[in-house]
C-alpha cells in the first residue's frame, strides 16, 4: 500500500475513484447517505483549490482516502458554526472526510493518512488548528448496526477534541429517499509545526 499525494487541481483525474469512494462508504451508518454520482464530482473538484488528498493506493485500487482545505475555503454551514462561535475560520484546516474500504479498515491506513495529512499541513505553518466534523445520531437510532464503533472513538485517540458550541446542520438524502438536516460535532487539535520547522509567525 502507498499514499499518493494530491495537490491541487490533481484531485481533477481521480475524480470518479473518490466518488465512488464516498458513494460506496458514506451510504453506512452513521451517514446512510443516498448520494449522486454527478453532485459528488462538484463537490470534489472544490479540492482542486487549495485542497488536498491523499489517497491509500493498493496496486492501482484506491483503497481509501482523506481530503483536506482551509476551512475558509469550505461552504458556508461549515464556515458559520466557528464565526457564530467568535472563532476565526482562517486558523483551522478543515478535514473532510477520511475514509477506508471496509476490507482494508484496521490496518492502520486511517492513522496513516491523518498523520501524512496533518505533518504536510503543519509544515506549511499557516493554521493553528485541525478540525473535522462527526455526525450525531441518537444511541437507539434504528440502523445503528450492532458492535458498531464510533468515529469519535478514532477522533479521541488522535488526539482530537470535542469543540463546544460549535456545532452545523446540514441537510442530505437518507437511503430511505427523505431529505432531513442532520446535526454535525466538530473537533480541534492543535497544529503543531513539526520539530524544527520554523512557523511564519516565527514561533518555532
Ligand atoms: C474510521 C476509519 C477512517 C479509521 O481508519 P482505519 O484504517 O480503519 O483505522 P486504524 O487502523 O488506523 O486505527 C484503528 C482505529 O480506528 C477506529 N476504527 C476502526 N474501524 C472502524 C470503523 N469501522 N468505524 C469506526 N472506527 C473504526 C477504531 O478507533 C480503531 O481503534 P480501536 O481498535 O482501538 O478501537 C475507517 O475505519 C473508516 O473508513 N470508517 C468508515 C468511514 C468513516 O466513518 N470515516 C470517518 C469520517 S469521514
Amino acid at each position: 500500500m502507498m499514499i499518493l499525494e494530491l495537490k491541487g487541481t490533481q484531485v481533477l483525474d481521480y475524480l470518479d475513484q473518490l466518488a465512488g469512494l464516498r458513494l460506496n462508504i458514506f451510504r453506512e451508518y452513521p451517514y446512510l447517505y443516498d448520494g449522486q454520482l454527478e453532485d459528488e464530482r462538484r463537490y470534489l473538484s472544490g479540492y482542486a483549490d487549495q485542497g488536498l488528498v491523499l489517497l491509500a493506493l493498493d496496486a492501482g485500487r484506491v483503497a481509501g482516502a482523506i481530503t483536506g482545505m482551509p476551512l475558509a475555503q469550505e461552504s458556508e454551514a461549515f464556515v458559520a458554526p466557528f464565526r457564530n462561535a467568535g472563532l476565526a475560520p482562517e486558523q483551522f484546516y478543515y478535514i473532510g472526510e477520511l475514509l477506508l474500504q471496509a476490507d482494508y479498515r484496521n490496518l492502520g491506513w486511517g492513522s496513516r493518512l491523518l498523520a501524512r495529512l496533518e505533518q504536510l499541513v503543519g509544515e506549511e505553518g499557516r493554521f493553528s488548528q485541525y478540525c473535522l466534523a462527526t455526525v450525531v445520531r441518537p444511541e437507539a437510532h434504528p440502523s445503528r448496526p450492532v458492535g458498531f464503533v464510533p468515529i469519535e472513538r478514532f477522533c479521541r485517540q488522535h488526539g482530537y477534541d470535542l469543540m463546544s458550541g460549535v456545532v452545523a446542520q446540514v441537510p442530505w438524502q437518507e437511503l430511505d429517499g427523505q431529505v432531513s438536516s442532520k446535526q454535525l460535532e466538530f473537533w480541534h487539535k492543535a497544529c503543531l509545526a513539526p520539530e524544527g520547522c520554523l512557523r511564519r509567525d516565527g514561533q518555532s
